[in-house]
Order: structure tokens, then sequence, then C-alpha cells
């Protein structure tokens, strides 16, 4: 069964978020969080230490562009045309050189193969339905370079908060709204799975529990 998806229609989201006045796709809460796991993944050993980095569904920039306060050459795929301007707007203030790209996580043509020390998923594998995560999977190992690192971050596992047991479909594992399926809650092996039969050697996973909200899956593997 081929789900039906919507991934430009996140740039209505962008556009609420930026009228609101939002920082970009979290809150300024969210951002602390996430922002504290990108620096734990940087000091990991097994991060890159200088080199190139690809980050997918980038946003509205911030993790693009940490990586290139921290002296990465840094780069960003994301759909939303309204997060690209953000994001590039915010280099410009910032005064740092990131490449944003307007495009889809599924096809990464804009870059030849063996381009990235690391490809960083921007919490994005969890927005991708179907035969589409292959597809993502596969040019990601591509635009990699030998050995280099793909660092993911995706919800998995159970239904846990109200409004994702409200949307969740067990016979797909996705969370479904107006008749699209929007993201992907997968059993932590299925996607270690896909991973690995991407042609990744997996260096090591964790499933973090949170409390009240969904559970991540966090894995690190190897072209
Ligand atoms: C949870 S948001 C995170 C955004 C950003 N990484 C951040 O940390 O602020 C997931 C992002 O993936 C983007 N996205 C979803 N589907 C996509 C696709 N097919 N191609 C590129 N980006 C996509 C969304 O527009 C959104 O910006």
């Amino acid at each position: 069964m081929t789900l039906k998806t919507d991934y430009p229609g996140h740039d209505r989201l962008y556009r609420q978020r930026r009228q609101q006045g939002q920082r970009g796709w979290d809150d300024d809460a969210q951002w602390l969080v996430w922002k504290s796991e990108i620096e734990r993944s940087i000091a990991d050993p097994s991060f890159p230490r200088s080199g190139s980095i690809l980050e997918l569904g980038s946003g509205a920039g911030d993790v693009a562009l940490l990586f290139a306060e921290r002296g990465y050459r840094s780069a960003g795929i994301e759909i939303s045309p309204t997060a690209v301007a953000w994001a590039r707007e915010k280099a410009i203030q910032h005064g740092l050189a990131v490449e944003f790209v307007q495009g889809s996580v599924t096809d990464l043509s804009h870059w030849d193969e063996d381009s990235f020390d690391a490809v960083v998923d921007g919490h994005c594998l969890h927005c991708i339905i179907g035969d589409d995560r292959k597809k993502v999977l596969s040019e990601t190992y591509r635009v990699l370079k030998p050995g280099g690192l793909l660092y993911v971050s995706t919800m998995c596992g159970e239904p846990k908060e109200p409004d994702v047991v409200k949307q969740y479909d067990p016979a797909t594992r996705c969370m479904v709204w107006s008749g699209v399926a929007r993201r992907y809650l997968g059993k932590p092996e299925d996607i270690l799975k896909e991973i690995t039969d991407a042609g990744f050697s997996l260096a090591r996973h964790e499933v973090r529990s949170n409390p009240g909200t969904q559970d991540d899956l966090i894995a690190f593997a190897r072209k």
C-alpha cells in the first residue's frame, strides 16, 4: 500500500511559526534540549573533529549554523522554501557561511558522491514515509565519504503523547492526519535494520525513553 505524503506541507507550518515570532521549528525550550543533544553528539569520539557536514531537514537553520560556528563546512537540505529563506537570513546575520539548499532529502543529487564526513538527521527521518525512507538512506550513503558518519535521532516505539495516540495507525506505524501519513514511529529494531540494509555498519545506538513524550532512537553508523 502506498501512503499519501505531503512533505511540502511543512512550509505552511514554517509560515505560521515565523508569524508567531518563534525561533524556528522548535520553541526556545525545545531548542535548548535539542541543542544539547547535538553538542553531545559532536563531543562523541566517533564524531569527525573537522570537515564537512550535511543536515537532513535543516529547517530554519539552527543546527547547521551550530556546526558552522564550530568550524565545520556545513550544509543543509530542507523542503520548505520559507525555512530555507529564514535559515539563509540567519546565516547572513551571524556572518556564517552555510549552504542551505531547498529540496527533498529523497534526492541529494545536488551533491556528488563522497562529499561529506558526516550526515546528521535533523529530526527529519521520522517525517519520511514508506519507500522514500530507502531513498533517503541510499542517497545519504552515496554522499558520505567512505568511513563517514551517519547520525540519526528519530522518534520510535509506541505512541505515548495523547495527540500521537489519536493519530497513530498501528497497521503502518504512521501518524496520519487529514488522510496524509506525516510521521513514522518505527520499532527501534526495524529502523536499525533499514540503516544496515542501506549498507551502513552500526557503531552504536540507544533508545532514549522520554517521560511523557515519544522515545527517540539515537544511532551512530558508518559508511
Ligand atoms: C522536526 S523539523 C526539524 C528542523 C531542523 N532540523 C531543526 O532542528 O530545527 C523536521 C524538518 O524536516 C523537514 N522535512 C520534512 N520532510 C522533508 C523532505 N522530504 N525533504 C527535506 N526536508 C523535509 C521539515 O520541513 C522540517 O523542517
